[in-house]
């Protein structure tokens, strides 16, 4: 049996008349890659920001590691282990690559390295642990060449693998990628798809919300299906594929577009 990281326990989310998630249960597997998929508006985001506290569902539970995230703030659930990249790109666009890195480790240091003017030894050793820690992990994601540069300079691929390192600085037990090969070309989502392997291979979870069906076919260990705020299917690639509700609702729409 395979250890449940996350279970999103019959979610529904309301905003106003609109039901963004209607009874929506899901679970993940410690280890794996889950693809999230769906037509535009289906509720995707919203489960990102349901899990790390952005909104607090209208019913339902989320549970992570055994532990309820209900009223927990969004520090909170970082600490916990979940982090996440946005949809639309967010960096601190002045700060170098490397000190959005530096940020996003920040989230876990006992003293806060941003923030301080006068340093003790600790936090200078600290920060220094932090920087190259950080280092490594622009390496790992293959942009450390521009590490100095401001992120506002940076090209666009090199923006969203930034916010992957920065959220694998908060040192997660899950990672949330919210569309991030949005805006690639094929052989720019074929490097993704190898670096999401990469990182699923050091021991992280993945839960990867994609339009591409071609990028989450291929990557996905399992794939779920939200259409109109309901979860459709949930099962193996080639099930999900071949399952009529989804050509019906996504694929049929989707097929020949990549
Ligand atoms: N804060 C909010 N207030 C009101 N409605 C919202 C809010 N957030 C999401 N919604 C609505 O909930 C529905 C689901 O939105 P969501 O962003 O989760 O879809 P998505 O599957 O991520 O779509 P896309 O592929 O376009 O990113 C949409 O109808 C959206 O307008
Ligand atoms: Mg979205």
């Amino acid at each position: 049996m395979s250890e449940i990281l996350l279970d999103f326990n019959n979610v529904t989310m309301q905003f106003g008349g609109v039901t963004a998630l209607s009874e929506v249960t899901l679970q993940i597997s410690r280890g794996e890659i889950l693809g999230l998929i769906g037509p535009n508006g289906a509720g995707k985001t919203t489960c990102f920001n349901v899990m790390t506290g952005v909104y607090a569902p209208t019913i339902g539970s989320v549970t992570f590691n055994g532990q309820s995230l209900a009223g927990l703030k969004r520090f909170e659930i970082t600490k916990a282990g979940i982090a996440r990249t946005f949809q639309n790109i967010r960096l601190f666009s002045e700060m170098t690559a490397v000190e959005n890195v530096m940020v996003g480790a920040d989230a876990r240091k006992k003293s806060s390295v941003g923030g301080a003017i006068l340093r003790t030894p600790r936090q200078r050793r600290e920060e220094n642990e932090s920087r190259e820690r950080s280092m490594e992990l622009l390496k790992f994601m293959g942009i450390a060449d521009r590490a100095h540069n401001a992120a506002r300079n940076l090209p666009y691929g090199y923006q969203r693998r930034l916010e992957i390192a920065r959220a694998l600085a908060t040192e997660p037990q899950l990672l949330c990628l919210d569309e991030p090969a949005a805006g690639f070309n094929p052989a720019e989502k074929q490097e993704l798809n190898e670096l999401i392997l990469k990182i699923r291979a050091q021991g992280y979870t993945v839960l990867l919300i994609e339009h591409d069906m071609n990028v989450v076919m291929k990557v996905s260990d399992r794939v779920a299906v939200l259409d109109f705020g309901k979860k459709i299917a949930d099962g193996l690639p080639d099930q999900v594929r071949s399952n009529p509700d989804v050509i019906a609702a996504y694929l049929g729409v989707d097929d020949n577009a990549s």
